[in-house]
């Protein structure tokens, strides 16, 4: 499949890269622009098994290396004023025309816009890692983008096999981060107690509400057990669930004794080398198994 057209992604980091990956996936020409030579060349390396790759994928560090393009997405380091920076920079080289996205994780739309020339053809656009397999993508207009920018950008999106759903306003995290943190602040709270340890919480949640709701979605799942149900059981429960405002202190040791995770060898879990690599690649191969049952299915 090739296309006549060229994204530029901007940030070569986990998420840069996957989004390149995904649009070189699609037929794109992909221009992959970072300040950080060597975030680039990992990029670059990481991108080489790419069957496009040699005609369509460019990495550079400056705008003028960069030439016409019709999408730009902007995944560079989580920062308000970092972003408005090179969001700014960006507009300096490109059409009026082009698509403007960026990919943060909750930082305000409107805020980010704040100083663009052409706010109108600028929003949100959520993806998840990895960016190239996880279908859905949120998409957030500001109070400035022009409806039609929206069609565009969500018409781009399917076309690059994604499920784009548009926010009808913004809020802080937007919808999936929100409930993720939500999640977690019990999860969190739970270990805390020490009602469970973190393996047997993993196995309860993947085996039981985590499986049903890939299949169904959080309403859908509900309407199937009964809404009566629900009510009865939120009535005694919500009183007793976590509601802390600041994240609390198992989270805060974890963080400040360097057990960050897959990356550090250590987060909830361990994480041995091989074996996370071992991991990472069981959990992308079970993931595209999942989501081809979850197209037949939708078929
Ligand atoms: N990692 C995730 O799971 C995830 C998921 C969804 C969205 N996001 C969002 O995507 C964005 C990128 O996240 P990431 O995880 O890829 O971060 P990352 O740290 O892996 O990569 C950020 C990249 O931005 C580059 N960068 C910094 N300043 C730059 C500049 N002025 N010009 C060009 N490049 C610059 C850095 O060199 C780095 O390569 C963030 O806004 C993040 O919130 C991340």
């Amino acid at each position: 499949m090739q296309s006549e057209r060229h994204g530029v992604v901007i940030g070569a980091g986990t998420m840069g890269t996957n989004l390149a990956r995904l649009m070189l996936r699609r037929g794109m020409r992909v221009t992959v622009l970072d300040v950080n030579a060597a975030g680039l060349a990992r990029c670059h390396k990481a991108l080489q098994e790419e069957a496009a790759f040699s005609q369509q994928a460019r990495f550079v560090t400056a705008w003028a290396e960069v030439g016409g393009c019709d999408v730009v997405v902007e995944s560079v380091t989580e920062n308000l004023e970092l972003k408005q920076q090179v969001l700014a920079e960006a507009e300096r080289h490109i059409d009026v025309t082009t698509l403007l996205l960026t990919n943060t994780s909750g930082l305000e739309i409107d805020a980010l816009a704040e100083g663009l020339a052409h706010p109108e053809r600028f929003m949100g656009a959520h993806f998840f890692n990895p960016a190239d397999l996880i279908p859905a993508v949120e998409v957030i207009p500001g109070p400035s983008t022009a409806e039609d920018s929206v069609e565009r950008a969500c018409d781009w999106l399917r076309e690059l096999g994604k499920r784009p759903a548009v926010l009808r306003q913004g809020v802080p995290g937007f919808v999936a981060n929100r409930i993720q943190h939500a999640l977690m602040r019990e999860c969190l709270a739970l270990l805390e107690q020490g009602v469970v340890d973190a393996e047997a919480l993993d196995d309860i949640v993947r085996y039981s509400i985590g499986i049903r709701l890939a299949i169904n979605g959080p309403l859908r799942q509900r309407d199937l057990n009964g809404l009566d149900t629900h009510l009865n059981i939120a009535r005694y429960l919500y009183a007793d669930l976590e509601n802390r405002t600041t994240p609390g202190p198992l989270l805060e040791q974890l963080v400040a004794d360097g057990r960050l995770g897959r990356k550090c060898g250590q987060g909830f879990h361990e994480w041995p080398e091989g074996d996370a690599h071992a991991y990472e690649r069981r959990e992308r191969a079970l993931l595209e198994r999942l989501l081809a049952m979850m197209d037949d299915a939708e078929e």
